[in-house]
């Protein structure tokens, strides 16, 4: 429980502003002995209630500079059927997919014609279409995994969270109305609506796996251990399939 304390302490004064380097340097040999357990208990002494979006990413960023990659180890330790290995799973998919959105993104600007048949374009409809998928990832989180949170602390972190789904859902949603309405563009001005669309999508989304990924999963993992609760995720989850892998998105 000490170390904990003096883990928060240290990720508070990163958030405050101070250099992470040089705490790093003077925390050097507490941040070697601590155990996940202590990080996910530091998380929650930070984390309080009514967290805004902008105090999230100043703590997910203070986590990351000084942590690097302690959480790749509670990754690396979930077993394999859990299902939030599945979730995580999905993460990186959607992280490939906002890759490839990048790249295309760019051979779509560097195009000097673009028609439906363009192996520009439709890469784009493909990408669009896995990227689809990512509302009904975020559903899965709603309904199956904020709820069974609700008496934790990190309650807030799921408000943030859910409110940025909603973001998410329409940026995409506009990519795909954009995919689908091509004909109705001139040249320049779908170039122009692709480039506006992806340079938003690819940072939320990015960022949101983040959050997801290093602070509400490494909690929920700490807080829910009855392993019925679990299963019950899982067993509700399979129903749905695997968001962004499956042919056909999940729940449709
Ligand atoms: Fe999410
Ligand atoms: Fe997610």
């Amino acid at each position: 429980m000490e170390k904990a304390r003096k883990l928060a302490e240290i990720l508070g004064r990163v958030r405050d502003g101070e250099d992470p380097a040089k705490i790093r340097t003077q925390s050097r040999q507490l941040l070697s002995t601590l155990r996940l357990r202590d990080i996910t208990r530091a998380q929650k002494y930070l984390l309080g209630s009514g967290l805004s979006l902008s105090q999230l990413r100043t703590l997910v960023y203070a986590f990351a500079s000084i942590l690097g990659d302690q959480f790749a180890l509670l990754r690396a330790n979930l077993p394999t059927g859990h299902p939030v290995r599945r979730i995580i799973a999905e993460h990186e998919m959607f992280e490939c997919f906002l890759a490839d959105l990048v790249d295309v993104n760019e051979e779509i600007q560097q195009a000097e014609r673009i028609t439906e048949l363009s192996s520009e374009f439709r890469k784009l409809e493909h990408i669009a279409g896995h990227l689809q998928a990512k509302d009904l990832h975020d559903q899965r989180e709603d309904d199956l995994i904020f709820p069974i949170l609700e008496n934790y602390p990190c309650s807030s972190i799921c408000g943030v969270l859910q409110k940025a789904h909603w973001k998410i859902k329409n940026m995409v949603g506009n990519l795909t109305m954009a995919v689908n309405n091509f004909r109705q563009f001139e040249p320049e001005q779908f170039k122009i609506q692709i480039d506006t669309l992806s340079s938003a999508i690819v940072p939320i989304i990015r960022e949101h796996i983040f959050q997801e990924d290093n602070i509400l999963y490494p909690i929920a993992l700490d807080v829910i251990t009855d392993d019925k609760i679990w299963y019950r995720v899982k067993q509700l989850g399979e129903e749905m399939g695997y968001c962004a892998f499956d042919a056909q998105p999940c729940c449709t």
